[in-house]
């Protein structure tokens, strides 16, 4: 299975520590556990942030970064071993572990908190937490620094600053690494091949969880814990709902159906989205609009590289989309004029991607100093143009009304342009019609 390596996770910790300003600790929470209902709680997934530093995978955990103590300068304080509770709920690293297997230099159980960071606060200049994202974690770190305010008349000293973490942590997170690539590689790899299984899979009278079935079924293969994000099925028309989500409509002949699916390895997407006949052929109509997309899809990768802004990729898909449309008679007029005044996005109203990797829309500014952002090695997006045409806009011939395509790639910035990860799964109408017949006569 590929995995971050956990000389990685040291690299990191030690890359934020260098951006630190001197005398400052830097304390993350993990992601708290959600009950889903009664008894039964919510998958657990790691925060990114907390994962980014420490690959640590348990709840009720908190990582301490204290560069220059003496002592150690990665503290995790994490839950005990328990082995009433493991034996129910699973095995836990405990102190021993968290030392032993994740690399930190001290670890107490997280039930000693309250008497422990205090004391490690104390003294300290700056305080580097996100703050405002965990109002019960935001609360705990004021009875933390009350703790050592109500020591002041014997000497104890709290910091005098709070600086925002998330804002460094995420700048780091933006470039991703020659393992972090590798890991979303695989992740766009196992991805490929779901929706490769679904396209073979598909046929008139099934319904749109059947296809969804088959996704999961490939992300569990590939060793991918769950999906990283709402898989999105949707047949005909429903594809004209962006986040369509109940993936429970027939399969009709003659209708498209939208698949955005992706799986997470290791705490990383894969994002993409295929459009394809139910039954295995396109339709004037839909072919058309497909090729607009595909073109738009295909002519974005042109402006990702090093040196080229965020915003080139995005403004490329407004200009392929906007002439396609003009020349099948969807919008009329001059195609400048109509980019000027946003016509396309009656049809085309999302952007042309985000920065992925631990999140699905990871994190990372988009703007820097109110300019678009310049791409630069290492820097991991998707490329996802679209055409929804409304079932119930008047202003197109009906044939047209109902059609909802994207097609969505994921690709890292290189050198010299960009490196597509999802190169396998098909795209082309001819591909995919070729892909989906094979499909048929195997089963025939
Ligand atoms: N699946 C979410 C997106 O494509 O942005
Ligand atoms: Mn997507
Ligand atoms: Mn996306």
């Amino acid at each position: 299975m590929i995995r971050i390596p956990k000389s990685e996770y040291a690299r990191r910790r030690k890359a934020l520590m260098e951006q630190l300003e001197p005398n400052s600790i830097a304390i993350l929470p993990a992601a708290p556990t959600y009950i889903r209902n009664r008894d039964v709680e919510h998958v657990y997934r790691q925060d990114s942030d907390f994962q980014y530093l420490s690959g640590f995978p348990e709840p009720e955990a908190v990582l301490v970064l204290i560069p220059g103590r003496e002592h150690g300068e990665y503290i995790l304080f994490c839950r005990e071993r328990d082995p009433e509770r493991e034996l129910w709920d699973g095995l836990r690293a405990g102190q021993d572990g968290a030392i032993r297997d994740f690399g930190a230099d001290d670890a107490f159980p997280i039930g000693d908190i309250d008497e422990i960071l205090p004391g490690l606060i104390e003294g300290r200049e700056r305080v580097y937490y996100a703050i405002g994202t965990n109002p019960e974690f935001d609360h705990h770190l004021m009875e933390w620094i009350n703790t050592i305010r109500s020591k002041a008349r014997q000497g104890a000293q709290p910091p005098n600053e709070y600086v925002a973490l998330d804002h460094l942590l995420h700048d780091m997170r933006l470039y991703k690494s020659a393992a972090e690539i590798k890991v979303m590689r695989y992740a766009a790899e196992v991805s490929a091949a779901a929706h490769v299984r679904a396209m073979q899979a598909s046929r008139a009278g099934l319904f749109e969880y059947h296809l969804e079935a088959e996704l999961e079924y490939e992300f569990r293969k590939g060793g991918a814990k769950m999906p990283a994000y709402g898989s999105i099925v949707a047949a005909g028309r429903n594809a004209c709902i962006l986040h369509y989500r109940e993936n429970d409509a027939a399969l009709r002949e003659g209708d498209l159906v939208l698949i955005d699916a992706g799986c997470e390895i290791d705490c990383y997407a894969g994002d993409i989205t295929r459009t394809f006949p139910v039954s295995g052929r396109f339709s004037p109509e839909q072919r058309a609009i497909y090729e607009i997309v595909l073109e738009a899809n295909m002519e974005a990768f042109k402006h990702i590289g090093p040196g080229k802004h965020w915003n080139e990729a995005h403004e490329a898909t407004v200009r392929v989309i906007t002439s396609g449309l003009v020349k099948l008679g969807l919008l009329k007029g001059d195609v400048e004029a109509l980019i000027e005044a946003g016509a396309y996005k009656a049809f085309y109203m999302h952007r042309a991607g985000h920065w992925l990797g631990m999140d699905v829309h990871d994190v990372g500014d988009y703007k820097v100093g109110g300019e678009w952002r310049v791409l630069e090695v290492g820097m991991a997006m998707t490329v996802e143009p679209g055409i929804y045409i409304a079932p119930d806009n008047t202003d197109v011939p009906k044939k047209w009304r109902g059609i909802g395509i994207r097609v969505e790639d994921d690709v890292v910035v290189t050198r010299k342009g960009c490196e597509i990860l999802t190169g396998g799964v098909p795209k082309t109408v001819e591909e995919i019609e070729a892909l989906m017949a094979a499909a048929r006569t195997d089963a025939a």
